[in-house]
């Protein structure tokens, strides 16, 4: 059985929706940079380990992510799954776990990576917005993608509309994917993500029709 941890800081609604998923594996951790992230109470009711690395024990980057790597090796995983995890990891970290290490993004990337998509993509007045998986390399959600959900951007959204529904497709998509990973469907080859060695064929578009 394939093993794999959760890496959070806050509501951990992406968390459960991997947990509640039936993926083909065992979630052997949820690891928390925060000890008052609510995701963590949640992961804890449902039997699973919870671990807190709190990044303000720590003086330098480079010692949390240590600190981090550390505790995510203890539980040996084949896969590891930022869910809103909110802190930049640094390049020693990141080439350890890479090719096992994804993550998911509530922008349709390259546009609008880091924080505050969702006001950015209204003030940028884009129609279409949306979510991305990607393999995590040292570039800030530079990653090679993997898959992408696409949603209208309507008349009306202010951050809070728009936000929950891309959340609802990011519940769909990340599941998807970390499920194609645990198969032993998907891969990073040559700096590409490849699903049964192709690229993969993924974009979910809900667009309603327009006259
Ligand atoms: C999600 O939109 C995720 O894509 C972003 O932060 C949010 C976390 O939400 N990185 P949750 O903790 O999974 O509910």
């Amino acid at each position: 059985m394939k093993r794999y941890v959760i890496l959070i800081s806050g509501r951990g609604s992406n968390m459960e929706s991997l947990l509640d998923a039936g993926l083909p594996g065992v979630c052997a951790a949820v690891i928390s940079n925060r000890p008052d992230a609510a995701g963590l109470a949640l992961a804890a009711a449902r039997g699973i380990a919870t671990v807190t690395v709190d990044h303000r024990d720590f003086a330098a980057r480079e010692d949390f992510d240590a600190a981090l790597a550390t505790e995510i090796e203890r539980h040996a995983p084949d896969l590891v799954l930022l869910a809103g995890f909110m802190r930049i990891l640094g390049e020693g970290f990141v080439r350890r776990f890479e090719g096992r290490l994804l993550n998911i993004h509530p922008s349709l990337l390259p546009a609008f990576s880091g924080i505050k998509t969702h006001a950015r993509a209204l003030a940028a007045g884009v129609r279409l917005h949306g979510c991305s998986v990607h393999f995590v390399t040292p570039a800030l959600d530079g990653g090679p993608i993997i898959a992408q959900a696409a949603v209208p951007v309507q008349a009306g959204d202010d951050e809070a509309s728009l936000a929950a529904r891309v959340l609802a497709e990011e519940h769909l998509l990340y599941p998807r994917v970390a499920r194609w990973f645990l198969e032993g469907r998907l891969a990073l080859c040559d700096g590409r993500a490849r699903l049964d060695g192709e690229t993969p064929v993924s974009g979910a578009l809900r667009v309603p029709h327009v006259a």
